[in-house]
C-alpha cells in the first residue's frame, strides 16, 4: 500500500485512475479545484484539497498530507478548440501548472511524476498506427501546451532527480464497469457522449464534422480507448519509475470511423442516433491511431475493454443511471 497525490482526480480520466488506486488498497490525495470535476467522482475514503496546481497554498496543502509515492497531474485545459481561441491560456496554464506541481513534488521529496499527455502531440500524422518515433508537431495550442509540459519534466529529471512517465492518450471513452463513475464534461465535445445523449433523446441530433476525409467512409477515424484501461495503464508505469522516465502511446490499436461509433451507439442503444452531416471541423486530422506496442511489451498492459461494444455499453449504462451526470449526487 501506498500513498498519492492526483492532481485533477474529480476529473474524467482522474476520477477513474483514483477508482483503481483505490481498488488496489492505495491511499489517494486529491487536488482539484472543481471547476471540471466532480467530488461526487471520488470513493469513500479519498482526501479532497479543493484548489488550483498554481496555488502555492494549495499545493502546501496537499503535500503536508503527504509523504507520497508519486504525483498522477491530470489537471488540465483539455479542450482543443477552445485552445485555439485562448492559445495563450493554455500554454499559460498547462505548462505553469505542470512546472509548480513537479517543483513542490521535489520539493517535498517526491521524485515521480505521471503527466497526462495527448496524441495532440502528433497533429496531423502522415502514417498511423502512431508510436513513440513519430514526429511531434502539435496543430493545436493545447497539443503545443503538452509538448511543453513533456519538456518540463526533462528539465525536472535533470535538475531535480524527479522520474517522469509521460502517457500520450487517444481518445478516452466509456464508464467505470462497476458504474461508480462516467463521463461528464459541461460542455460535452467528445463524440461518444454525444452520440448516446442524442439516441436516449437528452440532447438534439449528432452533427458528423466532415464526410470528406480520405478514410474509405469518409469521416474522422480515431482509437477509442476504456478509460479504465488507461486508468490501468497509469498503475502499470508507476514500478518503472524506479529505474527510469518512460513515454508512451496510449490507445488500443484500433480505428473507429464517426459512422462507425454512431452505428455502434445505435445497436447497443437499440435505438438509432439522430444525426446530420456538418461540414469540417477544424484542427482534426483524418485519422489518429496508437502504437501502444511498447507500452505493451514494457509494462504488460492489455487492455481489458478493447470493443468498441464494450465501451459504449459502459458509456451508456452510466448514463442511462445518471441522465443528469453527477449533478444531485453526494459526495463519496
Ligand atoms: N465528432 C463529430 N461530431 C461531434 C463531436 C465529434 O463528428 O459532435 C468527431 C470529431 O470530428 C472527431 C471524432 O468525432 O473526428 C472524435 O472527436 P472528439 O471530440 O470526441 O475527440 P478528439 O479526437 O477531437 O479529441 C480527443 C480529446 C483530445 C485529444 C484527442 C487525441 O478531446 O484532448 O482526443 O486523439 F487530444
Amino acid at each position: 500500500m501506498a500513498r498519492y497525490l492526483v492532481t485533477g482526480g474529480a476529473g474524467y480520466v482522474g476520477s477513474h485512475t483514483v477508482l483503481a488506486l483505490r481498488d488496489r488498497g492505495d491511499e489517494v490525495v486529491v487536488l482539484d479545484d472543481l471547476s471540471k470535476g466532480h467530488a461526487a467522482a471520488l470513493p469513500a475514503g479519498v482526501a479532497l484539497v479543493r484548489g488550483r496546481c498554481g496555488d502555492p497554498a494549495a499545493l502546501d496543502a496537499a503535500f503536508a498530507q503527504g509523504p507520497f509515492e508519486a504525483v498522477l497531474h491530470f489537471a488540465a485545459l483539455s479542450l482543443v478548440g477552445d485552445s485555439m481561441r485562448e492559445p495563450m491560456r493554455y500554454l499559460r496554464e498547462n505548462l505553469g501548472n505542470t512546472a509548480a506541481v513537479a517543483e513542490a513534488a521535489a520539493k517535498a521529496g517526491c521524485r515521480k511524476f505521471v503527466l497526462s499527455s495527448t496524441a495532440a502531440l502528433f497533429g496531423f500524422p502522415d502514417r498511423v498506427p502512431i508510436d513513440e518515433e513519430a514526429a511531434l508537431a502539435p496543430a493545436s495550442a493545447y497539443g503545443e501546451s503538452k509538448l511543453f509540459c513533456e519538456r518540463a519534466l526533462a528539465w525536472a529529471e535533470q535538475v531535480h532527480g524527479l522520474r517522469f512517465a509521460t502517457l500520450r492518450y487517444f481518445n478516452a471513452a466509456g464508464a467505470d464497469p462497476q458504474g461508480r463513475a462516467g463521463e461528464d464534461h459541461e460542455p460535452e465535445t467528445h463524440l461518444v457522449p454525444l452520440a448516446i445523449d442524442a439516441a436516449l433523446g437528452l440532447r438534439g441530433q449528432l452533427t458528423v464534422f466532415g464526410t470528406d476525409y480520405p478514410t474509405p467512409d469518409g469521416t474522422c477515424i480515431r482509437d477509442y480507448v476504456h478509460v479504465s484501461d488507461l486508468a490501468d495503464a497509469h498503475l502499470r508505469v508507476l514500478p518503472l519509475l524506479d529505474q527510469r522516465s518512460v513515454r508512451y502511446n496510449l490507445g488500443n490499436g484500433t480505428g473507429y470511423s464517426v459512422r462507425e461509433v454512431i452505428e455502434t451507439v445505435g445497436r447497443i442503444a437499440g435505438r438509432p442516433v439522430p444525426h446530420g452531416l456538418g461540414p469540417r471541423r477544424e484542427g482534426d486530422p483524418a485519422a489518429l491511431v496508437a502504437s501502444s506496442a511498447k507500452l505493451r511489451a514494457e509494462t504488460g498492459w492489455t487492455p481489458r475493454f478493447p470493443a468498441l461494444e464494450d465501451i459504449v455499453r459502459t458509456a451508456l449504462d452510466w448514463r442511462q443511471a445518471h441522465p443528469q451526470g453527477y449533478r444531485g449526487r453526494a459526495a463519496g
